[in-house]
């Protein structure tokens, strides 16, 4: 398969990794399954197997989380580093990650099936970067000093403080549509908050997350503090989220998923954070700049297939600007160069699985039967892998479904609007989910007045996308619990205690 057809010629290292026999990292060690049992995992672009890793079940679960508490315990290696040897390992993951990129930007396209451009570009130097920028909380997990009045015990005197305490043992839940990333994003301000992890990837993308543990093994990581137990949701997860021993889950995926998290966590009151679902309004005015709105809210939901949980999936443009825009997108659509990630021209991969390629072909037929129409794509793309075109749909209405639910595919519905009045506002909110939206002006009052109203976790503007370290994300409504990212996201991994004094 390698450098034929102008591929990209995998790397030794990456043809070792994936040859090689994949194992779960449990207390610092490498081991089979207990059942011995393996699954596969397949080529994107082709459908081929091109790895087996282990099946994961409850008792290697429950291996994984009993290290997770060791590794916590007072007076553990992990326990007794200073903030500052603690950040310096964060760190490390960080660096070796840059060193190591050109081999998990192959590994990352090979198994999830984006460009290798865009995970060289984007998900491998973010992954780093959020290790890094989380690194330095690690000395700055401060509480503060508090003096306290009590007008119930006149004459007494107290001093008080809090401490930021870590929450212990987490277990963390992720997605195939940014495999690295989405590991980073949790595993980073876990550890710079001092907890333990069990990690469970995706069935769909182990790799990478495999790759991280040698590299976190690499950074200086203490055995037990790190543990990967790939496999699938119920046999796997769901262990994971039941178990005992383990204090809070971090939780990215499905809203559907997300629903059975919170029941199972219901029992002994869990902490959860969930990152979950999106459907969200990206809304052009006919003021806005189109030559940088229409390739922007074009990427906006191209971006790595339309398989982002922020996807700009409904666009609302103005009637004057409509047909311009449509016009704009669908020829955007049409130019983007769709073929296997690891073509170093690829713009547009193919979806992870058979089974997204079959919901996001469902959706678009529903959206057809229902009177929607294609202005560009429409279809699956080739008849070898799990290709979909580049679609918009035109003539929609709201109540439809590829209006309402989250397709997970780069497949856009657009709609007209008169003007920016409460009609307007209420159809961008008109959605179950709140995670992200996208606003086109250059009318500054316009803007503001807009991103104040849109019920969404994050606003960009004149822009889309745009994800940093730095910038809190997360859900209102149904799509999630809690943020990922900038300081905010220690929140999810620290417990705070009052400390009380009498004097
Ligand atoms: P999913 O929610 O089933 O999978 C996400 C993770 O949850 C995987 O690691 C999976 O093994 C695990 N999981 C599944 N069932 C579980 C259970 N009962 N207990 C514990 N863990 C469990 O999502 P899936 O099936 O891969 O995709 C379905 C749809 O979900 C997509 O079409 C998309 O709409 C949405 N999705 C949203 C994502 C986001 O970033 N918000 C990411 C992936 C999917
Ligand atoms: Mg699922």
């Amino acid at each position: 398969m390698d450098g034929a057809k102008g591929l990209e010629t995998l790397s030794k290292e990456v043809l070792q990794f994936i040859n090689g026999k994949r194992k779960l990292l449990i207390d610092g060690k490498w081991v089979e399954s207990q059942s011995g049992e393996t699954f596969e995992v397949y080529n994107p672009a082709t459908g081929q197997v091109i790895a087996h890793v282990p099946a994961g079940n409850k008792e290697d679960v429950d291996m994984a989380v009993k290290a997770a508490r060791k590794a916590f315990t007072e007076g553990s290696p992990w326990r007794k580093l200073t903030p500052s040897e603690r950040g310096r390992i964060v760190s490390r993951i960080g660096d070796l990650i840059l060193k190591y990129a050109d081999e998990l930007a192959q590994l990352e396209s090979l198994d999830n099936g984006k460009p290798v451009s865009v995970a060289r570009a984007a998900d491998i130097p973010l992954a780093a970067d959020l290790f890094h920028y989380m690194s330095g909380f690690a000395t700055k997990l401060d509480g503060s000093t508090i003096q306290p009045s009590v007008p119930y015990t006149p004459g007494a005197e107290y001093h008080a403080y809090t401490r930021r305490e870590p929450i212990g043992v987490v277990g963390q839940i992720i997605p195939w549509n940014f495999p690295l990333l989405m590991a980073a994003w949790k595993l980073g301000p876990a550890l710079t908050s001092g907890c333990t992890v069990v990690l469970k990837p995706a069935e769909e993308t182990p790799l990478t997350a495999l790759r991280l543990g040698e590299i976190c093994q690499e950074a200086g990581l203490p055995d037990g503090v790190l543990n990967i137990i790939t496999g699938f949701g119920e046999t796997t997860g769901a262990p994971l989220v039941a178990h005992p021993l383990v204090d809070k889950i971090a939780f990215t995926g499905s809203t559907e998923v997300g629903k059975l998290i919170v029941k199972a966590a219901a029992h002994d009151l869990k902490k959860l954070s969930l990152e979950l679902g999106g459907k969200s309004p990206v809304i052009i005015l006919d003021d806005a700049n189109l030559d940088i709105a229409i390739p922007g809210a074009a990427n906006g939901i191209f971006f790595n297939q339309g398989q982002c949980c922020a996807a700009g999936s409904r666009l609302y443009i103005q009637e004057k600007v409509y047909d311009q825009v449509v016009e704009g997108i669908a020829k955007y659509a049409k130019n983007l160069k769709v073929g296997p990630g690891l073509d170093p021209t690829t713009q547009l991969g193919p979806l992870v699985s058979q089974i997204q390629l079959e919901r996001v072909t469902g959706f678009i037929e529903s959206g057809k039967s229902q009177g929607a129409s294609a202005a560009s794509g429409g279809s699956r793309w080739g008849n070898e892998g799990y290709f979909v075109e580049p679609t918009l749909m035109v003539n929609t209405e709201d109540h439809m479904k590829v209006v309402q639910e989250e397709i997970f595919g780069p497949v856009v519905v657009a709609t007209k609007f008169k003007d920016l009045d409460d009609d307007l506002i209420r159809r961008a909110n008109d959605s179950v989910f709140g995670l992200a939206s996208g606003i086109w002006s250059q009318d500054i009052s316009k803007v503001h007045r807009l991103a104040a109203r849109l019920q969404a976790g994050t606003v960009w503007v004149n822009c889309y996308n745009i994800f940093d370290a730095s910038l809190p994300f997360g859900g209102f409504k149904q799509s999630g619990w809690g943020r990922e990212m900038g300081s905010l996201v220690l929140n999810n991994y620290l417990e705070s205690k009052t400390v009380c004094i009498s004097l």
